[in-house]
């Protein structure tokens, strides 16, 4: 299914926060990536977003914008992630929205999380939604099936419990780890089944 562009060194990883619950999980998916050698991360932060990182943590924007390594503005439709001519090994929507989720569903690329998404399914690159809502409507359900008959990996954030977590955020690792070995990156980030 992935077609055989240049892969970039260092590897270049997008990661798109849009405006779900979950924020947590993005900011340990950047630490993730930041300790791997030779990744290149690439944010983009929704305006949605951004509004629920007030209201879930205590962090200034600033603070999660300068953990990416380049941050992108989700109006700069002119951004490198938005042309299939630049070359990057995936992308990761986490947490995604259920409007971006529709967005990226039905190919509209108004904003760069939506347009760079577009791009990788039309490019066959790695795309990964962390959609996050409960219940589920028939919607979201149909918009979680259309992206990933086009091509994307739809992994709601639902960790495992069998490497025992006694910790919120050693559950949640072992969902950042899940995510990484889509992409074929090494981590360390829990005890895989044996
Ligand atoms: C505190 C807060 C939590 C939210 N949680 C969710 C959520 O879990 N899932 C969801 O689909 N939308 C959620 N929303 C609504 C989205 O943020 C909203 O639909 C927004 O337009 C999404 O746009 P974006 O995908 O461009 O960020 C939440 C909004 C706020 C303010």
């Amino acid at each position: 299914m992935q077609k055989s562009n240049t892969s970039p060194t260092p590897q270049r990883i997008i990661v798109a926060i849009s405006g779900a619950s979950g924020i947590r999980y993005a900011l340990l998916l950047m630490r993730a990536l930041r300790t791997i050698p030779d990744v290149e991360v690439h944010g983009i932060i929704s305006p949605g977003a951004q509004a629920v990182i007030k209201h879930e943590t205590q962090l200034k924007l600033s603070t999660i914008s300068n953990a990416f390594h380049i941050l992108h503005q989700p109006t700069n439709i002119a951004a490198a992630p938005a042309s299939g001519s630049w070359s990057h090994n995936g992308m990761i929507v986490c947490p995604c929205s259920m409007a971006s989720l529709a967005a990226i569903a039905s190919g509209v690329g108004t904003n760069l999380i939506h347009r760079a998404a577009d791009v990788c399914l039309k490019e066959g690159r790695p795309l990964i939604l962390v959609p996050r809502e409960t219940p589920l409507n028939e919607i979201h359900l149909r918009n979680m099936l259309r992206a990933h008959q086009a091509g994307a990996t739809i992994m709601p954030p639902c960790p495992g419990f069998y490497h025992q977590p006694q910790t919120m955020d050693q559950l949640m690792w072992q969902f950042i780890g899940r995510i990484l070995e889509q992409l074929h990156l090494p981590h360390n980030l829990y005890a895989r089944w044996s």
